[in-house]
């Protein structure tokens, strides 16, 4: 009896933010179109693809160690394809493939429509014995991978991109060179996307993009798309994610406060509180305009909470200018902090400083312990004068131990509680009764509830 082909497996392992989550999903929906069925770990695999991130060196040897794990398994499976996708892939290039040697595909961000094809190439290939590796490499100043479907993991939220790229050259940051310039996609696609999502039982949505309150197409800015988003029915809770702290704009407050379903949260990357980092780190603003932002954000919505990015030891940084950087964390008093050593990225303009300028590991090291202590402590402060509060909570999946679920309150606080896995994608309401400092644990106000239900 013929055997029936039996249809390609295909594992996808992401690395790195929330653009490349949502790119692995794009990766998976690109190979299930195609008859791809998606498995959940390389053993199964016919395909593994590491989806990477290159904005830091440490985020890119760890990927260097998972791939040459993962030479063993295809030592025992010859046939095996290895596939190095994202921004890596793309700052590397051909020099990955004679690095691992092994590795047979890589493969850029612009160049994911094309997958099934050189997979089926590097498939049809492999027969004759005679290896061949591929690298897809180019920047497509249009690919906004509008109309392909992602293969999202099942659950309330989704992440939608709306913006790919990147027209800033922070002088630190790899992101342009890996991703090319902005790209945004129709708000009319953006909001049929998400009444699709709504239909299917997604109540809450992360617009993502580089820059994704820079947004722009025909004449809809980001501030017009988020408040369509926002009466997209059934969309409960609206986030994006990072903006531009000059693109903040007054229009932009407006649609935050007046939209009941945009969360009391935003991500504003300061990356430094001293005005000589920021000028020579190319990021167009100053301290007094960040904290005249960080005003305009909490006049109109009192109780937001605000994270940042910060770098320490950028080329020159003094180290009085680190501690303007500490300053500005006590000024600011964020809800949490991504603390960063400054990286050198090949290519960028950073890298081109005068070499006695660039600190020592040691140097750095303190400054970042200081940093995150200083961070957390600000952080701890908040979040106990928060317990006690009784706060909506989207509940996303099982915690950590058994009979406990874990979700998020609208203003992005991660919360732990007593509640049955089954219940993933309500809304309860939770007392805050204790913090770690940087996570609450809480009880359902059973009573709220039942009330609210009645
Ligand atoms: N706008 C983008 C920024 C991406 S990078 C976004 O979507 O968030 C995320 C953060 O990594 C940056 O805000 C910055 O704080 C940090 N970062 C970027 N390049 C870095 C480098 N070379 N070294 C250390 N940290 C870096
Ligand atoms: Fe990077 Fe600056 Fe763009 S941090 S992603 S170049 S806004």
């Amino acid at each position: 009896m013929p055997q029936t082909t039996r249809a390609k497996r295909a594992y996808v392992e992401t690395y790195g933010c929330q653009m490349n989550v949502s790119d692995g999903e794009l990766m998976e929906g690109v190979l299930a179109a195609r008859g791809y069925e998606i498995v959940g770990c390389p053993e199964d695999a016919d395909v593994v693809l590491i989806n990477t991130c290159a904005i830091r060196e440490h985020a890119e040897s760890r990927v260097l160690g998972r791939v040459s794990q993962l030479n063993g398994l295809k030592r025992e499976r010859p046939d095996m394809l290895i596939g190095v996708t994202g921004c890596m892939a793309q700052r590397m290039g051909d020099s990955l493939l004679e690095r691992a040697p092994y590795v047979d595909l890589v493969m850029g961000p612009d160049g994911y429509r094309s997958l099934p094809d050189a997979l089926g190439q590097l498939q049809k290939e492999a027969r004759p014995r005679k290896r061949k590796q591929l690298a897809v490499l180019e920047l497509e100043s249009s690919e906004n991978y509008q109309g392909l479907e992602q293969l999202r993991a099942e659950g309330p939220s989704a992440w939608v991109p709306i913006q790919r790229g990147c027209d800033h050259r922070c002088s630190f940051c790899i992101v342009p060179y890996v991703r090319g310039p902005e790209k945004n996609r129709t708000p009319e696609l953006v909001l049929a996307e998400i009444q699709g999502l709504a239909a299917q039982g997604v109540t809450e949505v992360t617009l993502l993009g580089q820059t994704v309150n820079s947004y722009r197409h025909g004449d809809v800015d980001f501030p017009r798309l988020l408040r369509s988003v926002a009466r997209v029915d059934g969309i409960r809770r609206v986030r994006y994610t990072s903006p531009h702290p000059n693109d903040v704009t007054p229009e932009l407050v407006e649609v935050m406060a007046e939209e009941p379903s945009v969360c009391e949260q935003l991500h504003l990357p300061a990356q430094s509180g001293s005005n000589r980092t920021l000028k020579r780190m190319l990021r167009r603003y100053t301290v007094e305009e960040l904290l005249q932002k960080v005003a305009l954000v909490r006049e109109a919505i009192p109780d937001i909470a605000i994270s940042t990015d910060i770098i320490v030891a950028f080329p020159g940084e003094t180290g009085a200018e680190f501690h303007e950087t500490l300053d500005l964390m006590r000024t600011v008093r964020f809800d949490e902090a991504y603390t960063y050593k400054y990286s050198p990225r090949e290519g960028t303009p950073a890298t081109r400083m005068p070499p006695e300028d660039f600190l020592s590991p040691e140097e750095a090291q303190a400054r970042l312990a200081e940093l995150i202590e200083v961070s957390r402590g600000i952080q701890a402060e908040i979040n106990r004068s928060e317990v006690g509060r009784v706060e909506e909570v989207l509940i996303e999946k099982g915690g950590r131990e058994a009979g406990q679920v874990l979700g998020r309150t609208r203003r992005n606080k991660v919360v732990v509680f007593d509640g049955d896995i089954s219940r993933v994608g309500e809304y309860t309401r939770v007392v805050l009764e204790r913090t770690t400092g940087a996570t609450f644990a809480g009880t359902e106000a059973l009573a709220v509830r039942a009330a609210v239900q009645a």
